[in-house]
Order: C-alpha cells, then structure tokens, then sequence
C-alpha cells in the first residue's frame, strides 16, 4: 500500500487550502448569519476550476483524479461547508452525470459552462414524498413525441434558486416501476418552471436549497439522458460518486474542528496551566484525530476505487456513513473544548457543528448507507 500523495495532490491541496483561508474565510460568519449565497466565492471557484475538477479538459475541466478532488473538497469544507456542497454538487453530480451519461450534443451545450463554472448546475431527485424511498417518484414527464411534458414538485434542492441548468429525475411509465424513470436536462427560465422559496436551515445557511415546480414544462426529446428507463440508474450510478464527495466534506468539517480545538486548547489557561495539559482535553484530542485518520482512510479509499475503477458503491457508502459520524462527533466535541466560548459564532465551531449534521443526512442518510452498505455484504 502507497499512502504517499503525488507533488500535483499536494499542490492541489495546498491551492484549495490557501484559497479557503484567503477567500472563504472572510464573511463566512456573515454569510451564514444572513443564508446569503456566495456568489463572489463561487465565481472565483469557478475561475481557478474547482467546479469542473474531474471532467475532462475537452469539456474545459481540469483532468484531475477523484484523490484530487477530495483533498480539495476536504480543505473548502474545514472553512466554508456551505461552499463545498455546492462544488460537489457540481463536480460529483452534475458534471460526472453529464459526462458519463450525456451525448455529445449534451456535453457541448452544458457540459462545457458547467465545468467552467460559467454555469452552475443542480441535481434534482427528491420529493415531498420520495426521499430515502427515490424510487417513489410521483413528477412525471409524458412522452410527446418530440418532447416530454415534465409535471410536479422537487424538494431540497441545493442550488435551487442560483443555478441555470438541473438534472431532474421524473416517472416516464408509471408501470415499470424504476424502469419507467428518465433523467433529463431542465434549463431555468423554461415556461412553467417555478423556484419556489428558499429554506431557513441549521446548518450550511450559505448554500440556497429550494422546492421548484413543474407545470406542464416542455422539455425536448434531445434533453433526455442516456436510453429509456435509465433515469433510475443514472441518479443511483451518480449518486455512488456524489457520496464520496460529501464523504470528504464531512472530513473536511470534522477536520476544521479538531484543528481550531488543538489550538484553543493550547493557549486557554484554567487551572494554572492551559486546558491541553488536562488529561480529559488531550484524551478528546486523541480520540477526534484517530477517527478522523479512519475516516480519511475510508475516503480515500473510496477515491482510490474509483480511480482505479473498482466498483465504488460500498467503499463510497461506508466512507460517508462513518465520515459523517465522525463529523458530528468532533464537532460537539470542538465546542465542549472551547467551553463557552465554543456557544459563539466567533469561534466557529458552533457553525461546524451546526453544518456537520447535514452530511448524515443528504445523499442518501445514514440509515440508507447502511441499506447500501448490508446489500453489498449479502450479494453474491
Ligand atoms: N448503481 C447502479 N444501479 C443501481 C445502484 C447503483 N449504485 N443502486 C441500485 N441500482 C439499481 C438496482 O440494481 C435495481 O435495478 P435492477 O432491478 O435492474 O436490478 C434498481 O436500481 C432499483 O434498486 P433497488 O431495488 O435497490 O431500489 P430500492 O427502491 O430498494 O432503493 C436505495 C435503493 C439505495 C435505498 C435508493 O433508493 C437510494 O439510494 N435512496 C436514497 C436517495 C438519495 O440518496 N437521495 C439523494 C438526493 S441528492 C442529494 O441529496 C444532493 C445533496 O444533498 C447535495
Ligand atoms: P425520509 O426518507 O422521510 O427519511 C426519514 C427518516 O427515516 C430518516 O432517518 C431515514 O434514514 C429513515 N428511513 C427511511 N427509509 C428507511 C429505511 N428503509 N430503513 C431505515 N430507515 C429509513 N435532494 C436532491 O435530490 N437534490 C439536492 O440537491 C438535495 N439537497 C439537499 C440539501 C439539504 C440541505 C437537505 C436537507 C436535503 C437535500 N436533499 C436533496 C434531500 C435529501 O437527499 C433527503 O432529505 C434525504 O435523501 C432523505 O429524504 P427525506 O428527507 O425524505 O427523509
């Protein structure tokens, strides 16, 4: 086993580093008090191509491994979760989804802006009543001949109010069950495409999540992606890699923690010496940097497989599923090291905690790892 990352990986992580210090970490108090989406930060991201990382060059990407992509989505996420999400959305996402799946007229059209961060896309399969259950879908899109008529409501959808293109899941044949699911390529502004209002969260407050609505949108034939029926297919094959993505996130959360909590710990005095010299201090420095290492492991594996090909669903679920624990953990661990101080916005664990809770929720929660997780384990 090589755990050694090449001079690109440490250039690539030292650059998102540096970025995040000098370009997220400014306002991100701010931003999250007010749930005020950073479009100047996205722009930016967009310039120095963290929003098209893995796609290729030929579509104006960056060509880089998914080792790369998770060193940087780890480094955006220790300052700026709110900002991260909306990069793996739109490099794991939409950008792989399209560049997987999506014909080349797709890949001219979209692809292209997408990768540059020109345009920004969104990913949109849950419903008010298909979440965990996505198979459940109750938007339909009717086959026209030329065109499908796409009716309903999607919820929860991450760049919901800030982005110009969106993959949306719909019900073409309500008969076949997941088969009768396509995914197709909506454009903002199409007659009968509403946004609905923004959430009011716990956490990631600076990402913009909204209901839309579809009312008898005409979406062309071209639009569709990949075969009949393969919408299913398209959301859960996607969705193996987004969680990867958010996997690295929850590390980057619980990583910015432990890192603001080792240094607190090293100058706040109580008792005649500063609180790091206490045992009970040191043993939760300890225990959040071990599981933070394991966590690091899972995801980069997880990468790691996807890289080399390997299948990716279950080293992808178990990476989140134990990145987000440990998120949650060292985050409420953060806070109680900073003791009241750790209760303010100031210091920023309390917003750390408040966004790690996310991760054990979105692209599929917990319990849904574990679903993909133990099907794996009893498959032949
Ligand atoms: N790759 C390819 N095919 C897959 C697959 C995968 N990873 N997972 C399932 N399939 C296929 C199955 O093989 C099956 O096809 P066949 O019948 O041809 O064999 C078909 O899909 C249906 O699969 P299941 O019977 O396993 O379906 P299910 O109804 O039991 O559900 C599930 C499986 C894993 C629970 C799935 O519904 C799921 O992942 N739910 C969670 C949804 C989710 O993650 N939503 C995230 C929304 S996006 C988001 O959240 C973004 C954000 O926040 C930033
Ligand atoms: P439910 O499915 O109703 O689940 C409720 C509880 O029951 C959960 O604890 C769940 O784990 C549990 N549960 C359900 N089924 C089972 C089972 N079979 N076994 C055991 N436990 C089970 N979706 C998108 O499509 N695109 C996005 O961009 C997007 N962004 C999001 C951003 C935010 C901030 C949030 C909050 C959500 C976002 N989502 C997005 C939706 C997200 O993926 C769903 O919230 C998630 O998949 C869970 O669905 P649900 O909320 O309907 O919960």
């Amino acid at each position: 086993m090589d755990f050694k990352l090449t001079e690109e990986h440490l250039m690539i992580r030292d650059a998102a580093r540096d970025f995040a210090k000098a370009e997220l970490l400014p306002g991100v108090i701010e931003r999250d008090n007010k749930q005020e989406f950073p479009a100047e930060q996205v722009k930016k991201m967009g310039e120095l191509g963290f929003l098209g990382m893995m796609v290729s060059p030929e579509y104006g990407g960056g060509g880089m491994d998914t080792i790369s992509y998770v060193l940087a989505m780890e480094e955006l996420s220790k300052i700026d979760a709110s900002c991260s999400v909306i990069v793996s959305v739109n490099n794991s996402l939409v950008c792989w989804g399209l560049e997987t799946f999506g014909n080349e007229e797709q890949k001219q059209k979209y692809l292209t802006k997408l990768a540059t961060g020109e345009s920004i896309g969104a990913f949109c399969l849950s419903e008010p009543e298909a979440g965990s259950d996505a198979t459940s879908q109750k938007t339909t899109a009717i086959d026209k001949g030329d065109h499908y008529i796409l009716n309903g409501t999607k919820n929860w959808i991450t760049n919901g109010g800030s982005a110009d293109y969106y993959l949306v899941i719909a019900q073409t044949d309500r008969e076949k069950g997941h088969k009768g699911i396509n995914a197709f390529i909506v454009e903002k502004g199409w007659d009968g495409f509403e946004v609905g209002p923004k959430e009011d969260k716990l956490g990631i407050r600076g990402s913009d999540t909204h209901t839309l609505n579809f009312n008898d949108v005409k979406v062309p034939k071209e639009n569709r992606i990949g075969e009949d029926g393969f919408g299913f297919k398209f959301a859960m094959k996607t969705l193996s890699g987004g969680r990867i993505g958010i996997a690295a996130q929850a590390l980057g959360i619980a990583s910015g923690a432990y890192e603001l909590a080792r240094e607190y710990s090293k100058i706040r005095k109580a008792f005649g010496t500063e609180i790091c010299n206490h045992q009970a201090i040191a043993f939760k420095l300890a225990d959040m940097y071990t599981e933070i290492e394991a966590a690091r492991h899972l995801v980069m594996k997880a990468a790691w497989d996807k890289d080399q090909g390997n299948n990716y669903d279950m080293s992808g679920a178990m990476a989140k599923l134990y990145a987000s624990k440990t998120a949650m953990d060292a985050t409420v661990e953060a806070v109680q090291i900073h003791g009241g101080n750790g209760f303010v916005k100031e210091y920023h664990v309390e917003r750390l905690m408040r966004d790690a809770k996310i991760t054990q929720i979105y692209e599929g929660t917990s319990e849904i790892q574990k679903i993909v997780i133990s099907r794996g384990l009893l498959r032949d």
